[in-house]
């Protein structure tokens, strides 16, 4: 071996360093060139059969050439992008990206579908569907629906309190004039809170529109609860507002029925308990019979036979005063009741946080 065959190898691997344009070209240089048995290892043993007078020279140049191809090597390593961790050898992040195993694009919320099945229901029997803002003011949330002040009667219902910033008003007002239920920043009073029911779009409705009134009003609610299996402190209400002249319980009845048998089957029968709630007199808690077992008793009535559905009643006559609405001519009923239990029932859902949650893994299978 001499000093020119070394400088001789030393330019063609270099060379072929520079010409390599893959990372699996390197592999293959590594492994012929620079390991213990490579071309460079065999080279140093050689110098051993070098002359004395040589071998510094020889060793001198030897070490200069495994320098160079090293380098060099490590350059195109990093410019092929070849540079491996170890341990993440595995990885490839050139590899195409797997796709989410959806069955279908996307679809309902359970929620949603029993939302839209009674409307859908309710639209059959002449509602309309209106909305309204989830942030309340007092007024709207409780005075209007004849809850007295610092009546315990506010107690039923644990109220989330918003705090107003400066600029709250005008945004706040923004939103709600695109409810389209009449409603303007003027009528936002302080305390702000979040709607404890849907009861508050009555009082809207009512402000807004000459009876007669024939509507349902579905939408979010919130009620400061711990949240648990069976309470989340953000759930579903649909409310129902009729006003007209004449109206009466046994109307109220007869829609109530009527809902029950589309929605729950057709044999399914009502009852109606008495109950009280501020804005309406008299007032009623509706059950339905269970639909699991007929009313024979189970684990899901609690072997009463009967489900507790909705809160129902006549329109208090303070409340239709209140909207500008005579007693004397017009009486009206109102009903509410939450989704979220149904759907439970309907699904066999056993933790009401699953309808939030959002987890893929239970979504999927509905
Ligand atoms: N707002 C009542 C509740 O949330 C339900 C209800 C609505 C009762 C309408 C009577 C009339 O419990």
């Amino acid at each position: 071996m001499t000093l020119n065959e070394i400088l001789i190898v030393r330019e063609k691997l270099l060379a072929d360093l520079d010409a390599m344009t893959g990372a699996g070209e390197l592999d293959a240089f590594k492994l012929a060139h620079l390991t213990r048995k490579g071309t460079i290892a065999a080279m140093f043993d050689n110098l051993r059969a070098v002359s004395k007078e040589e071998k510094p020279l020889a060793g001198k140049e030897l070490n200069l050439l495994r320098q160079s191809v090293e380098e060099r090597f490590a350059e195109k390593e990093q410019l092929l992008g070849a540079r491996r961790q170890e341990g993440l050898s595995h990885i490839d992040l050139t590899m195409p990206a797997r796709t989410v195993p959806v069955t279908a694009p996307g679809h309902e919320h359970p929620l949603m579908k029993t939302l839209n099945e009674m409307i859908s229901i309710f639209e059959r029997m002449g509602f309309a569907v209106e909305y309204g803002p989830e942030t309340e003011d007092d007024e709207h949330n409780f005075g209007k629906l004849n809850f007295p002040p610092d009546h315990p009667a506010r107690d039923m219902q644990d109220t989330f309190f918003v705090k107003p910033s400066a600029d709250w008003g005008a945004a706040v007002g923004a939103h709600h004039a695109g409810e389209g239920t009449g409603a303007s920043s003027s009528m936002l009073t302080a305390p702000l809170l979040l709607r404890t029911h849907t009861s508050p779009v009555q009082i809207r409705l009512m402000e807004k529109q000459k009876p007669p009134i024939r509507a349902i009003m579905p939408g979010r609610v919130y009620r400061n609860e711990a949240a648990s299996a069976r309470s989340s402190a953000a759930f579903f209400q649909i409310e129902g507002l009729v006003v007209d002249r004449g109206v009466t319980m046994a109307d109220l009845k007869g829609v109530l029925l009527s809902f029950a048998r589309h929605f729950f089957g057709s044999d399914a029968k009502i009852r109606l308990r008495p109950s009280f709630f501020p804005f309406t007199e008299p007032s009623a808690e509706m059950d339905v019979s269970c639909y699991i077992c007929g009313g024979k008793g189970c684990r899901v009535c609690q072997n009463s036979g009967w489900l507790e559905i909705m809160g129902a009643g006549m329109v208090h006559p303070n409340v239709l005063s209140g909207c500008g609405i005579d007693p004397e001519t017009h009486s009206g009923y109102a009903f509410g009741f939450g989704i979220d239990r149904t759907t439970m029932m309907r699904y066999g859902v056993s933790d009401i946080r699953d309808l939030y949650e959002n987890d893929y893994r239970f979504l999927e299978q509905f």
